[in-house]
């Protein structure tokens, strides 16, 4: 990446921790079943963005220069027990001398990341794949960072077996994590993943037969987007700081940054499904109008153009209903409401850590808060 405004690459100080993401996660998903072996682990082979392990490694770098209470080192001893028998059909015995899960980053490199904050990096990166998984099947997705999506590879049960696996075994490495309220946060991330999921499906905030555009249209669907998207970024951010120990006051800036940033980042990728053509997404796009999805651009662009009512109750299922909405969405100021929004996102997480003190760390969430902004997919 460029170098930030700082005259240096942000992201240098967490790039050294990056490179060992995709192999980290990869033993945490070893399964003696061949077949679910490869499925749990194909969302692998094309390595995603990392933005929220990415994040999650920032925000402990940049929280680590602040004091921190005595540590209780024994609490960690267990991060690194083997979590799985190399036979499916072997006794787990933790205790056993099996795949050690510590870490290569740990090895090779001196860094201001606690290992349990590396391990919450690469639980958070599980989960977000796992919820793919099942996402692509209820969307009934073709292609997924840029590949066959794993439903078209493997098929619904397969897929949908292999998130729950990837689920558990998340579960597992968060037990071993001996945090109660970094586990309390992380189970509710889950728990946030399905409720915005349903709020997606049935809005409960209209007559959906008949719907009109009210402020709590946009109230339920910012609501939504908490739930399904900011949820898992602010709730791992808040964990990356109770880990380090922290105090509240530091454990909440980074509660605010990463739920600002959270609903910016969804709020762009709605933009986007509007303005960026499929080949350069690696996805299908304008996939939301398709699948009978009103997002930001278009609740925006309904307010002044009662006549997306109708299409809306319809769930633009009608012929000619996805170009129609689409057209008076490109011609209104949806998009652009859209993106004036996200900035005040954006600026509100920036301003959330202005008080933590400067590093490469602090830059480079920073500097997040800008590519969010600036991203094409
Ligand atoms: C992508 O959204 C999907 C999500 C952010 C979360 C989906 C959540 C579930 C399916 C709930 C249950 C799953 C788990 C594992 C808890 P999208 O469809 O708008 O984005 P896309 O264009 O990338 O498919
Ligand atoms: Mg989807
Ligand atoms: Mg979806």
């Amino acid at each position: 990446p460029p170098p930030g405004p700082m005259g240096i690459d942000p992201l240098r100080s967490v790039a050294k921790e990056m490179k060992f993401m995709t192999g980290n996660i990869r033993q945490l998903l070893g399964s003696g079943h061949p077949m679910l072996d490869t499925v749990s682990k194909y969302y692998t082979q094309s390595e995603g963005k990392y933005i929220r392990p990415m994040l999650v490694l920032l925000m402990s770098q940049a929280t680590a220069l602040f004091p921190t209470r005595p540590r209780n080192s024994k609490r960690f001893e267990s991060i690194d027990l083997p979590l799985t028998p190399p036979s499916i059909l072997a006794d787990a015995n933790p205790s056993s001398p099996l795949t050690s899960l510590q870490s290569e980053a740990e090895e090779t490199t001196t860094s201001d990341v606690l290992p349990s904050q590396r391990r919450l990096a690469e639980i958070v990166e599980l989960i977000h794949t796992a919820s793919l998984l099942h996402d692509d099947v209820i969307d009934k997705s073709l292609s997924r960072r840029g590949q066959a999506s794993a439903n078209i590879e493997f098929g619904n049960k397969m897929a949908v077996l292999a998130g729950d696996f990837l689920l558990g075994r998340a579960s597992v490495a968060l037990a071993r994590l001996r945090d109660p309220e970094v586990t309390e946060l992380i189970a509710t991330i889950i728990a946030n993943l399905v409720e915005g999921e349903f709020m997606q499906m049935k809005n409960t905030a209209m007559d959906e037969r008949n719907p009109k555009w009210s402020e709590e249209t946009v109230t339920y669907y910012l609501q939504k987007t908490y739930l399904k998207s900011a949820s898992l970024i602010s709730k791992s951010c808040r964990s990356a700081a109770l880990l380090g120990e922290h105090t509240p006051e530091v454990v909440e800036a980074a509660y605010q940054y990463g739920k600002n940033l959270g609903l910016a980042f969804q709020l762009v990728d709605d933009m986007l499904d509007y303005t960026v053509s499929g080949a350069e997404l690696g996805k299908p796009a304008g996939a939301d109008l398709e699948l009978g999805l009103a997002t930001a651009p278009l609740l925006f662009a309904w307010k002044d153009n009662q006549e997306l009512g109708k299409l809306v109750g319809r769930k633009f299922s009608s012929e000619g209903d996805v170009q129609r909405a689409r057209d008076i969405v490109i011609q209104s100021n949806g998009i652009e409401q859209t993106r004036a929004l996200a900035q005040d996102y954006c600026d509100k997480a920036a301003r959330a850590i202005s008080g933590f003190p400067e590093s490469d760390a602090k830059a480079g969430l920073i500097n997040m808060c800008e590519k969010v902004m600036k991203r094409r997919k």
